[in-house]
């Protein structure tokens, strides 16, 4: 490995070379089997002589630290050994030479997605990468990386011209936004375009709206920009207009299927919004998450489309459509953002990565989101009449189903239990194999109402039954659940 020395002066340089090796063994910059650099090149590179190296590594060796054979070179050895660290347990954070903003003590760690694979994966928010045309996008992004004949430069960070085209015309079609490709950002997942819309619109002190329950990243992204994060109660029609304050800079949204709980919001609570919005002079962030896969029910205007006064920024992703690993997401928004969101781009990361950005682009032209759409639908749907099925069925008793139009999940409040319950189910649930999120994880201002998120966009149709009996047992005699 290329591991970094640097000396100071001319005085003991061995023993400063061994100190630093030594160093980033402990503290596993280098790890077992990891070469050093040939003493050679080391001593060439620091200006010392080979002799000085070789001194180094063989106080090194002789401490067990690393081992070395003639024609292999030098390794960090299999078995380290047992040296006293220093203690971090009495540590206190006041002994931090640098410290974070106090807002992020206030955050709770990302999830972490990876750990495992439960037998029976009821999570939401995930797409099924079984299903995903992995030789047609590889040959599309190879494509893109043929070689120097392309422009490999920094590009325009509002996205890549094809692929600005291509969503426009694919929103315009699928979802009647109204846009033009200078209307599209090209951002890494919506995460990131509401980021850039944080940094575009929110001062400290600023108030966010928000729905409650609702998606929780949002919220913790405008706290960290300082803005302050009110829950708006959500009813049957979604967020209810007539709660929110007046002194709203920002509300966020998700209209077509209000995460967690699902309600697809009419028309008329629609026009009261933007009509909300005009007298308050609030700009809406429409979250257009997963509405690609709508089940039931006429699909209603976007609020982008319904609106007459420039005061809607509609987001939208990949993530469910194709991957959430690509990061791949957009933004439309009005002409007086424009400029603002080109800057803001530019100072968070510059750009998308293009070759992804341009694979998209011959992805959406060629018909080929389209067709894994069609495909990918025929598959929720199959899973999502099956728990559909159950929850009027089996379950009855003990979860009432709450009624969803669109998305990769559904939603069903525990029959009886306190606040709190529902993590308590998670929790057995989780000890039988069963994935599942509790409706309180999602709770902003208020406790939410215990229920379960019942995703379908992992488990496979002939799975569900048994996950969804196992839950049942964990949900025991509706009342015998508790908080806790
Ligand atoms: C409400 C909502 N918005 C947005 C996203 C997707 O975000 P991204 O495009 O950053 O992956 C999700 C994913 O779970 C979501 O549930």
């Amino acid at each position: 490995v290329d591991l970094h020395v640097g000396l100071d002066g001319r005085r003991d340089l061995g023993g400063q070379i061994y100190a630093q090796v030594r160093a980033a063994i402990l503290d596993g910059r280098l790890r077992p089997g990891d070469d050093l650099p040939p003493t050679r090149e080391l001593a060439t590179r620091l200006a010392v002589s080979r002799n000085t190296v070789s001194a180094a590594y063989e106080r090194l060796a002789a401490e067990g630290f690393v081992s070395g054979r003639v024609g292999v070179g030098t390794y960090v050895s299999a078995q380290l050994p047992a040296v006293a660290r220093r203690p971090d347990a009495d540590r206190s954070p006041a002994d931090d030479p640098v410290r974070p903003r106090a807002v992020w003590d206030t955050m709770s760690d990302p999830p972490d997605l990876s750990l495992g694979e439960p037998a029976f994966d009821f999570r939401t928010g995930l797409p099924d990468a079984r299903y995903f045309p992995f030789a047609t996008w590889r040959g599309l992004v190879s494509a893109e990386l043929r070689g120097a004949g392309q422009r490999h430069t920094y590009g325009e960070p509002a996205g890549h011209p094809a692929l600005r085209a291509a969503i426009a015309r694919h929103v315009a079609v699928s979802r009647a936004v109204l846009a033009g490709p200078a209307d599209v950002f090209v951002t890494n997942g919506i995460q990131q375009a509401i980021d850039l819309l944080g940094r575009v619109l929110i001062e400290p002190g600023d108030v966010v709206a928000m729905e409650d329950p609702g998606y929780p990243p949002p919220k913790r992204l405008f706290r960290s920009l300082g803005a302050r994060v009110v829950g708006v109660p959500v009813d049957a029609d979604g967020l209810v207009v007539d709660a929110l304050p007046d002194d709203v800079r920002l509300v966020y949204v998700t209209p077509s299927h209000q995460f967690p709980l699902g309600a697809a919001m009419p028309l008329a609570r629609r026009l009261s919004l933007l009509a909300w919005a005009r007298r308050t002079g609030a700009v809406i962030l429409e979250d257009d998450y997963d509405s690609e896969f709508r089940w039931t029910g006429r699909p209603v205007e976007p609020l982008q489309s319904l609106d007459r006064a420039g005061r809607v920024v509609y987001v939208g992703s990949f993530s469910k459509t194709m991957l959430p690993t690509l990061r791949l997401g957009f933004c439309v928004a009005p002409a007086s953002l424009h400029t603002a969101l080109r800057k803001a781009k530019y100072v968070a990361d510059w750009q998308s990565g293009q070759p992804m950005q341009a694979a998209l682009a011959r992805f959406i032209d060629d018909g080929l989101l389209a067709r894994h759409l069609r495909r990918m639908r025929r598959v929720y749907r199959a899973r999502r009449d099956r728990i559909a099925m159950a929850l009027d069925g089996q379950l009855a008793g003990v979860l009432e189903p709450v009624s969803a139009a669109a998305g990769l999940h559904l939603t069903a409040w525990l029959r009886e239990g306190d606040p709190g319950a529902d993590e308590e189910v998670e929790r057995r649930a989780a000890a039988a194999g069963v994935a599942v999120y509790p409706l309180s994880m999602f709770a902003v201002d208020r406790p939410a109402r215990p229920g379960l998120v019942l995703g379908y966009g992992m488990i496979e149709v002939d799975r569900i039954d048994e996950g969804l009996r196992r839950l049942h047992a964990c949900l025991g005699r509706a009342g015998t659940v508790t908080g806790t």
